[in-house]
């Protein structure tokens, strides 16, 4: 069953989201060769703190951090560490802000210094699919239209659209209905309406889609150890539009 939202509601999750676009811009400073996931971690935690918020992630079916961090052949999921990155590395940062009972979600990546023309192309391009998908999220469209431009914009640049993780509705609970795949054909899926919120994050690889996880089980990486980045928004569903709960 997918939650539909009230007003105020929305207006609550857009609160929340404006923390995380905040703490993200901070994140965005922060990022240059030397620094670890771990000092980015703690910051991420005592920026949400500061703000009156918690990190919705840390203890989330016993994931022991607030953000995730995932670098370079990691698609999501991936642990902050004390080992710092390297210049050419690039980095996703997700995390979930609740506030006041209200959550958003928001993932971005990042480069570490100068990167591969490769890399760069790959960042730009998962960036630039996911507002294509943001743009079909419009009440009497179907999550199937949202998927199929995501994964058509994506394909025509030579990248690969990771199956395994999807976005997802999200209000008071982090994971509600829908699901929102980054694949798959137009016309598809649910009927869009005013009043839902989800997200959309799709991850995009270098090499195949195809995904392997780590003995710690959360550590997804690509099969091949090619790259993956990530995008993230979480967005509302209005009479104007989608309108994008995760920025400043
Ligand atoms: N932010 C992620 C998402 O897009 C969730 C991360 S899983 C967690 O759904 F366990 F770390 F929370
Ligand atoms: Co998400």
């Amino acid at each position: 069953m997918i939650i539909m939202k009230t007003v105020e509601e929305i207006a609550k999750m857009r609160e929340a989201g404006k923390i995380l676009a905040a703490c993200h811009q901070e994140i965005a400073k922060m990022i240059k060769p030397g620094i670890t996931t771990w000092e980015i971690d703690q910051f991420a935690e005592k920026f949400m703190l500061a703000h009156g918020a918690t990190p919705e992630q840390k203890g989330y079916h016993g994931y022991p951090y607030a953000t995730c961090a995932s670098v370079n052949d990691v698609i999501c999921h991936g642990f902050p560490k004390e080992e710092a990155l390297k210049d050419g590395d690039i980095v996703t940062i997700d995390m979930v802000v609740n506030l006041n009972g209200w959550l958003a979600d928001s993932a971005w990546s990042y480069a570490v210094g100068n990167v591969s023309e490769q890399a760069a192309y790959l960042l730009d391009t998962t960036k630039e699919s996911m507002f294509k998908g943001i743009e079909q999220a419009v009440a009497g469209n179907r999550i199937g239209d949202v998927a199929h431009a995501i994964q058509k914009f994506a394909e025509g640049r030579g990248f690969s659209v990771v199956r395994d993780f999807i976005g997802h509705g999200i209000g008071s609970e982090m994971h509600e209905a829908p699901e929102v795949p980054h694949y798959g054909p137009a016309g598809k899926g649910p009927r869009i309406k005013e009043g839902m919120v989800f997200t959309i994050e799709p991850m995009l690889n270098t090499g195949s889609y195809r995904t392997k996880v780590d003995a710690d089980g959360w550590t997804a990486r690509t099969i091949d150890g090619g790259l993956s980045a990530q995008y993230e928004h979480t967005i509302a569903i209005t009479p104007q539009g989608p309108v994008i709960l995760t920025e400043l």
